[in-house]
């Protein structure tokens, strides 16, 4: 038998964060104030961040440390497996190989819990007794909940309406962690109750969620805000995934040609391609990046590059990012984590320099990617993540059209057990496609 899985030990947890912007080629556009519209500065966020995470929000060092108590948190699932997927390559009879980084080992079941583990210690560190933040799929909501319960801070989490609907289990498993959940549009926020009078029936979206969570954190003291992606500090703290699999890949012998993940606000992509990013800006590396994007929520094949708000309630700084409007509630796909009318700074930097591509897919060729993926490798993968599995299995099908080896690597960034509702819909053929 060949092997299939590439594993590292306990030791071999990356000891820093790896800092993209320190290798740009450019440096990024600045957040800018959204009162003055001049750049903001570090104090600017001191309301909402702790000081500890702007640092890092803003630096350019190339490496920054992983404190022991993060790493040791890190312990409780990390390293996470690599796999090649020699099930699914026999069934699509390509002659590319196929290997996929599974963050679905965590404890909430998804990569987010590499940056809520920090969040809450930089937290705790700054003396913070309580955050707020807002969750989409409910995955980014249960790894704060788990963090904070580690570090003992109190978590509130603003839950997008739709997903509170659709996973309720979601919402227990950050009970049981000990946090409090509020439906997003709630009455817990005057921003909340303005959107409930106008749009009753509002479905909720990030966007609306981030600016309940935006104002929480300011009107109760103590208490700070915690954002599950887009920002520098969060892609930044993905970076254990690709570090891991650069390593993982040398145990298995081979370099990939292409590198693949979905993008919601971009932080699971950035963790996975901002390493061999690295390597092709230092070492002459030619690794394609792909990022892959729901066709009715695709900030970068179809959004327009500007300044805009990451939120709807336009309390955020400003962003130099690949929009569809801060405004835009997105349809109700079950890919809840991937609804944002934005894109992380960063990715949005490297889009506009043509450091990476990015492609968009209907949720029905989705779905069936990842029936062929939990078919053939057993894994029944989160609708965001089976965005990159689509994208992988039709690049092993263009290698097999060209009859060419093509060495694959996607991020399977969670796990799908909590979204089964949305199985069962597609399975029941009742799986609508929403414009
Ligand atoms: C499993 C999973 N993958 C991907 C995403 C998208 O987020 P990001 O682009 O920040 O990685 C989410 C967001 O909730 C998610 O839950």
């Amino acid at each position: 038998m060949s092997p299939s899985q590439f594993n590292l030990s306990q030791d071999q947890i990356p000891t820093h964060w790896y800092n993209l912007a320190a290798d740009l080629p450019t440096p990024m556009a600045p957040p800018l104030h959204p009162g003055t519209k001049q750049p903001a500065g570090p104090q600017d966020f001191a309301a909402i961040f702790p000081m500890n995470i702007i640092e890092q929000e803003v630096s350019t060092e190339r490496m920054i440390k992983i404190p022991e108590e993060v790493r040791e948190a890190y312990a409780l699932w990390r390293p996470t497996p690599l796999r090649r997927a020699v099930r699914l390559e026999a069934a699509l009879g390509t002659p590319a190989h196929i290997y996929y980084k599974y963050e679905g080992s965590s404890p909430a079941g998804s990569h987010k819990p590499n940056s809520a583990i920090p969040q809450a210690y930089y937290n705790r560190q700054a003396g913070i007794k309580r955050i707020a933040t807002e969750t989409g799929a409910g995955q980014w909501g249960s790894s704060l909940a788990h963090a904070c319960n580690i570090f003992g801070i109190e978590c509130v989490v603003y839950m997008v309406k739709v997903s509170f609907q659709q996973k309720p289990y979601r919402k227990s498993m950050m009970q049981t962690w000990g946090a409090t959940v509020h439906p997003s549009p709630s009455n817990h926020t005057e921003y909340g109750r303005k959107v409930l009078k106008e749009h009753p029936d509002s479905p909720g979206s990030l966007g609306i969620a981030i600016s309940e969570a935006l104002e929480d954190a300011v009107t109760h003291p103590g208490t700070k805000y915690a954002l599950g992606s887009v920002l520098n500090h969060v892609c930044l703290h993905q970076t254990v995934i690709g570090q891991e699999a650069i390593k993982q890949m040398e145990l298995a012998g081979e370099d990939p040609d292409v590198v693949i993940g979905c993008v919601g606000g971009g932080s699971n992509f950035s963790g996975i391609a901002n390493p061999f990013i690295r390597r092709n800006l230092t070492e002459g590396k030619k690794y394609r990046l792909v990022a892959v994007e729901p066709t009715v929520c695709a900030s970068l094949t179809q959004g327009e590059l500007r300044y805009d708000f990451g939120d709807s309630g336009m309390m955020t700084p400003l962003m130099m990012m690949y929009t569809l409007g801060h405004d835009y509630v997105p349809p109700k796909i079950h890919a809840g984590g991937l609804r944002y009318h934005g894109m992380a700074p960063l990715v949005s930097h490297l889009y506009k320099l043509g450091l990476m591509e990015a492609k968009a897919y209907e949720q029905r060729q989705v779905f069936q990617a990842a029936m062929q993926f939990a078919r053939t490798e057993g894994i029944i993968p989160a609708p965001e993540s089976a965005h990159a599995i689509r994208a992988a299995i039709d690049e092993a099908l263009a290698a097999k059209e060209e009859k060419r080896k093509r060495v694959i690597l996607f991020n399977l960034s969670g796990h799908g057990f909590m979204d089964m509702a949305a199985y069962d819909n597609f399975l029941g053929g009742h799986y609508v496609e929403e414009k």
